[in-house]
């Protein structure tokens, strides 16, 4: 699929190119115009601020998988009530764990999600659909797993972080369930056996996801990641148990979904595809930020246990994700062209020191609009004329340069027709403790959510 030029006129033919021979210069005016132009549809709403991250996910369901980069399902409500939507049908093309389809079976809407992760996909989909569960056949299921043969050792793919990742009692008796899991008949029920394993996993291994990457976990004393490492055999198979009555819990007091409401692995950028034929009223969606996050290696844990099997998979996976992370390659073309990002561009150039990351970092923010202006395209194709769409996204600092994410996807979106409602900044933050040293007093970053209409 090749994207329509979106820029007044792109005038590299490649991002390579551009950066050749682009003016290392520090500027802010661009920047600043983009402001000034969406000032009147800017409006402060701080109190999305905990909605726009993962700090209201505690209730039934949401509360069952633990998932750094979800909002909450405040957020979705929000949103459908601002636009007095209450039926219809929710596309959602990076669904994460599916926050955005659980509150759409909640109001009766029919909700789709994308995600290139498979292992997101398939969370989405079977919290999704655990309502439908049959509790008798998830018991027997239990049964089974705790009859299943102890293994003397464990076994998980090639990955990185296979050296030290998990402890060896950890790693078998995780290996163990997983091994009577495959074992049982295909199906929902199945689904959510492997889903509750799959939600321990980080919490049985000596890894957290802290910051952009899998780290080690310090041992005993000082930060201790988000968890309390669980290490015995026997607290692994508790918290599996616990882990299926949880989901049990939320599935029995949550509203089963919309016949054809589903998640599925896809790529949000081939919308036009894989949803042709079909149309929405409203998009609500979260894409990953330009901020050096790297969906595979974060997840790789979970990858491990059933999705992917071998360290050249993973590296496929990393190179078509969404171009938010310092993997990502070159895009084939320069098709966007946008004054703002141009600046930053020629900005983070001028603040570039030998064997620091910004050549990465300049790749990545080319790669990412570039993306965008893509997935906003094709989503156009999907959405009802009049239809919504709801953008969760943050801002960046680099090198001390401030990255508007938000305000640039605003004028990619005018660009491919949409009509930019409304912005509301729901959340600013400070900026690394590191930038400040460098750079003395640079600007926050900020979340925003960007309202459009087709
Ligand atoms: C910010 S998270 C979305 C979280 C979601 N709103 C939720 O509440 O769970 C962004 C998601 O985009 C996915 N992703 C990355 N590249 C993608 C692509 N090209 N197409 C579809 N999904 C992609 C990631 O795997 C991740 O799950």
């Amino acid at each position: 699929m090749v994207a329509a030029s979106v820029g007044d006129s792109a005038e590299s033919s490649t991002w390579q190119d551009f950066q050749r021979n682009l003016e290392p210069k520090i500027a802010t005016s661009e920047r600043v115009a983009l402001a000034s132009r969406f000032a009147p549809v800017t409006t402060e709403r701080l109190s999305l601020g905990r909605a726009v991250g993962g700090a209201e996910r505690n209730e039934p369901l949401h509360n069952a998988i633990s998932y750094k980069e979800a909002f909450s399902p405040r957020l979705v409500r929000e949103v459908l009530d601002h636009l007095g939507i209450s039926r219809g049908r929710l596309v959602d093309p990076f669904v994460g764990v599916g926050t955005s389809l659980l509150v759409a079976a909640e109001r009766g809407l029919e909700g789709v999600g994308l995600d290139l992760l498979p292992y997101a996909a398939f969370t989405a989909h079977t919290l999704l659909h655990a309502p439908d569960a049959d509790w008798g056949t998830v018991d027997a299921y239990l049964g089974n797993i705790e009859r299943a043969p102890r293994l003397e050792v464990g076994s998980f793919p090639d990955f990185p972080v296979r050296t030290w990742a998990f402890g060896p009692a950890a790693l078998a008796e995780l290996t163990r369930i997983r091994r009577a899991i495959c074992s049982l008949p295909d199906g929902l029920e199945r689904d959510v056996v492997h889903l509750a394993l799959l939600s321990i996993v980080e919490q049985s291994s000596q890894a957290t996801k802290d910051g952009t990457s899998l780290r080690q976990r310090p041992a005993a004393s000082g930060r201790n990641g988000r968890f309390k490492a669980i290490t015995t055999r026997k607290t692994v198979t508790a918290t599996f148990n616990a882990r299926v009555a949880l989901l049990r819990e939320g599935a029995t007091s949550a509203t089963p979904p919309i016949v054809g409401s589903r998640a599925v692995v896809g790529d949000a950028r081939s919308v036009s595809t894989l949803l042709a034929g079909e149309l929405f009223d409203i998009a609500i969606f979260s894409p990953p930020y330009p901020n050096r996050y790297d969906y595979s290696a974060n997840y790789q844990l979970e990858l491990g246990f059933g999705f992917i099997d071998r360290d050249t998979d993973l590296k496929a996976l990393r190179k078509r994700l969404l171009r938010s992370h310092l993997e990502a390659p070159w895009p084939l073309a320069r098709t966007v062209s946008s004054a703002a990002l141009d600046e930053f561009l020629s900005a983070l150039l001028h603040e570039k020191q030998t064997g620091d990351q910004t050549g990465r970092v300049f790749r990545m923010a080319a790669g990412y609009f570039e993306d965008m202006a893509l997935v906003l395209q094709e989503l156009a194709t999907v959405l009802a004329p009049g239809g919504a769409a709801a953008i969760v996204v943050g801002t960046q600092v680099f090198a001390g340069q401030s990255l508007p994410t938000d305000l640039i996807l605003a004028d990619l979106a005018e660009r491919a027709g949409y009509a930019v409602k409304d912005i509301w900044l729901a959340r600013s933050k400070g900026v690394a403790v590191q930038q400040r040293a460098r750079f003395g007093d640079v600007p926050g970053s900020r979340e925003s959510v960007i309202l459009l209409e087709r």
